[in-house]
């Protein structure tokens, strides 16, 4: 396979939701979670978890749940309409790459969920206590930025993926019944799942993808001053 450059690789990393059921060699999914753990994590903590599923019984499961959220997401995507920066095509085709995959998601060879272990806070009366006034802002912060530990690691997943010639997506819907997923994957009480990844090898093609351009979405200094470089 020849390799692919790091620029093309994000261009055309497309949502990729049509799998072939084939399996996928773990060697190839072993690279995908060493290319994942090379993500930062805040305080360099790495407490994350990667839970590879293949068995079917196990994937249907998953793919349940993941189909009783998203009937209830489709609601709220449906009442919210289509984003004025979509043209008709472009939404019609998310919408039916969405709904292919309520049906789907269980029968892709692989479905691998980065999870987080919950990082013990230190009781507040070991805090100066200037910090120790301030302790439930400091919660607030931790509960804020719960998963920016973990997304950059998603992301490593979907560029390793289509360096590799597989196809992925990143899909959170069944944090919905959050509970469910966990009992059947039996995490602990302080893990919990912040994706879930269907990977195998795409039917359909690589990118590109279309986004709103860089003259719309960033300011200069202060919001407002269009970046004009
Ligand atoms: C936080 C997040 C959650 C997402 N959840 C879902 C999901 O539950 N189901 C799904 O089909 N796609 C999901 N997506 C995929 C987006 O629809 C997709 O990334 C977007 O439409 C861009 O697709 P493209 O790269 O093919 O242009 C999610 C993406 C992100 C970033």
């Amino acid at each position: 396979m020849t390799e692919v450059g790091l620029f093309e690789a994000m261009y055309t990393a497309r949502a990729l939701r049509r799998l072939k059921p084939d399996p996928v060699p773990d060697e190839l999914i072993t690279r995908v979670l060493d290319a994942a753990i090379r993500a930062p994590s805040g305080g360099n903590a790495q407490n994350w978890v990667f839970i590879v599923v293949r068995d079917e019984a196990q994937r249907h499961r998953l793919g349940a749940v993941y189909r009783k959220a998203s009937d209830e997401v489709a609601e709220i995507y449906a009442a919210r309409g289509r984003p004025a920066h979509l043209t008709d095509e472009q939404y019609q085709r998310l919408m039916a790459g969405g709904s292919y995959l309520w049906d789907h998601i269980g029968d892709a060879p692989v479905l691998l969920l980065p999870c987080l272990r919950k990082r013990e806070m230190p009781p507040r009366d070991a805090l100066p206590d200037e910090v120790a006034a301030r302790y439930d802002a400091h919660l607030i912060h931790q509960e804020k930025i719960r998963g920016s530990s973990i997304y950059p690691a998603v992301q490593n997943i979907i560029l390793a993926c289509r360096a590799l010639g597989l196809g992925t997506l990143i899909t959170t819907n069944h944090i919905l019944y959050e509970d469910e997923v966990r009992a059947i994957l039996r995490l602990p009480d302080d893990v919990f799942t912040f994706a879930l990844m269907p990977i195998g090898y795409p039917l359909g093609r690589y990118g590109p993808v279309a986004r709103r351009p860089v003259s719309e979405v960033a300011f200069a200094d202060r919001w407002g001053d269009r970046w004009s470089g």
